[in-house]
């Protein structure tokens, strides 16, 4: 699968563990930054990677700030874009089997290494299940 990933700078930290972690787990992954852990403003990361995955049919976008709240409320603002920030595996699992998110939000601040790893892994192997879900996912659009 093809991943996009930007954070802020309170996400920069931990970026290139998780590209190390989405390529074990077999998937291609762009980078689109920031390039230095300098101030940035999350929404400008979060709406590039949106249009990028919004251009890429099929693919995913992982974006990282403090907490993954601001990441996710302007990743939300996309039409077509279903971010889920999640900070356990079992989340992960939903939110690609009921929401069919294509974007996932973390949290530096709040989980660590060992956890984004776990739930990238259980994001990865799971997926929409369609049938009941699919008109409550064509229904959040407005
Ligand atoms: C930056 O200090 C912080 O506000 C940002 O990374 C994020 O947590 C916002 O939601």
């Amino acid at each position: 699968m093809k991943y996009y990933i930007a954070t802020d700078h309170a996400g920069f930290a931990i970026k290139k563990d998780v590209i190390n972690i989405l390529q074990s787990l077999g998937h291609e992954v762009e980078d689109l930054g920031p390039s230095s852990k300098t101030r940035v403003d999350y929404p400008d990361y979060a709406h590039l990677l949106c249009s990028k995955v919004l251009e890429d049919s099929g693919s995913f976008g992982v974006l990282i700030c403090g907490t993954g709240i601001g990441m996710s409320l302007a990743a939300n603002r996309h039409k077509g874009i279903r971010a889920a920030l999640v900070h356990d595996s079992y989340t992960a699992k939903m939110a690609r089997e009921h929401n069919d998110a294509n974007v996932i939000c973390f949290g530096q601040r709040v989980v660590g290494v060992g956890v984004i790893e776990s739930i990238l892994e259980s994001w990865s192997k799971s997926e929409f299940l369609g049938s009941r879900h699919t008109k409550r996912v064509e229904k959040i659009e407005l």
